[in-house]
């Protein structure tokens, strides 16, 4: 048998770590592999070195949204036509692939980005939503042609990324473990096809803020030259396709200074769709409202927890296309999303004019932001069910 660093014939090696798989002890259920870890997890120098402490050697005051490898990822495969089954845990490394792999060729795959955190109040950690992951998933696997995991599948990997990787989980308040879930067609394919073989793949990085600004208000530019999705096109799901495309226009608009871009949609040109991986709502005459999902847009998890959010505290919400005029004289702006949570807009710079918001202490957009977290993280009771709890 070959070195585990030594080129197989017929594959790209990116890796040190290819097949380094962590048998779980299924038999004996979830919780009681994870609270036998010292004896389930083959033990490496980096074990040693660490010891097993609570918390990794991380600057948590610290954390931007970049990238930290942690010690674990989840890996399943597929073949097409067939079904996902089980998966195991693996030493978080490099893949294996090959050149005619059709995520490489054809862009064959999807992601998915959500949260966990150690609950304020005592001990646990919460994920938030992670079933409407796996849905949303679920949808784009199928206009992508490729097989998903089940909604529980899915759930478990996420739960079983974010155990094994708990140490790397910030302290309360410093930031998240943001989950990262792959579906790649990973199988060999050379003509335009589905690929022959499909990998689900879950890794996990600590993150804190996802704007430079932090928490501080961000400032928006409108791009109405560059369009992100088009009718019919994939721009409602979260294929690895979609972002790419919008690194030009990003760039651009961040050497100006903006935080971001707001893109329009590519027929009219002047309805609001989103920011290049964030929702957007605006606040006019005391009424809240966001671009409808018409299939060109992301329909965000966060975006529709603060629509149900935003109801519940009494603000009326309205889902419907939102001109760029409308921009001119709305009282806030503010963004949504598993990364940004709910950014306020300082300013939106459309045809060289720049419109300003409140972002004050006062403002909507600190209200549901407060809210928000306060369910993410465990400081208040979750009624909606919205959070996953673990040990
Ligand atoms: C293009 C785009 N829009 C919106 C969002 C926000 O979605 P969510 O709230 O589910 O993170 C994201 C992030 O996933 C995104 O990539």
């Amino acid at each position: 048998m070959l070195p585990r660093n030594v080129p197989r014939r017929g594959s790209i090696v990116f890796t040190k770590l290819v097949g380094d798989f962590i048998k779980p002890h299924w038999g004996v259920g979830r919780r009681s592999f994870f609270t036998s870890r010292s004896a389930s997890f083959p033990q490496t120098a980096s074990d040693h070195e660490r010891g097993d402490d609570e918390y990794a050697n991380v600057d948590w005051d610290n954390l931007g949204f970049r990238l930290t490898a942690t010690d674990y990822m989840y890996i399943m495969k597929c073949s097409q036509d067939d079904e996902f089954s089980q998966g195991q845990l693996s030493r978080y490394g490099n893949i294996e692939l090959s050149p005619s792999a059709g995520v490489l060729n054809y862009g064959q795959g999807l992601f998915e980005g959500l949260k966990a955190y150690r609950k304020v109040n005592g001990s646990g950690l919460l994920v938030f939503r992670p079933e409407e992951n796996a849905r949303r998933m679920q949808i784009g696997a199928d206009r992508m042609c490729m097989p998903a995991p089940s909604v529980d599948q899915f759930v478990d990997a996420v739960k079983q990324t974010v155990l094994a990787n708990k140490r790397w989980i910030p302290p309360p308040g410093k930031g998240s473990l943001y989950v990262r879930p792959l579906l790649l067609g990973s199988g060999p394919v050379l003509g335009l096809a589905p690929a022959s073989e499909y990998t689900f793949l879950v890794y996990a990085a600590p993150v804190g803020n996802y704007f430079k600004e932090g928490l501080e208000p961000i400032n928006l530019i409108v791009e109405d030259e560059t369009f992100r999705a088009s009718p019919g096109g994939t721009g409602g799901v979260k294929t690895i396709t979609n972002y790419a495309p919008v690194l030009k226009a990003q760039l651009q608009a961040k050497k100006k200074g903006f935080t971001d871009i707001l893109f329009l949609d590519s027929e009219d040109k002047k309805y609001l769709e989103e920011a290049s991986s964030c929702n957007i709502f605006i606040l006019k005459n005391g009424v809240l409202s966001t671009p409808s999902t018409r299939g060109t847009i992301l329909a965000g998890i966060t975006r529709g927890s603060i629509i149900e959010i935003a109801r519940d505290l009494g603000y009326q919400v309205e889902e419907r296309l939102v001109s760029v005029e409308e921009l001119f004289d709305a009282e806030e702006v503010f963004t949504t999303g598993t990364a940004v949570v709910v950014a306020p807009v300082s300013s939106i710079t459309y045809r060289g004019q720049r419109y300003k918001y409140n972002c004050g202490g006062d403002a909507v957009s600190r209200r549901l932001y407060k809210a928000l977290v306060a369910i993410q993280i465990g400081q208040v009771e979750d009624k909606k069910g919205w959070t996953a709890e673990m040990d």
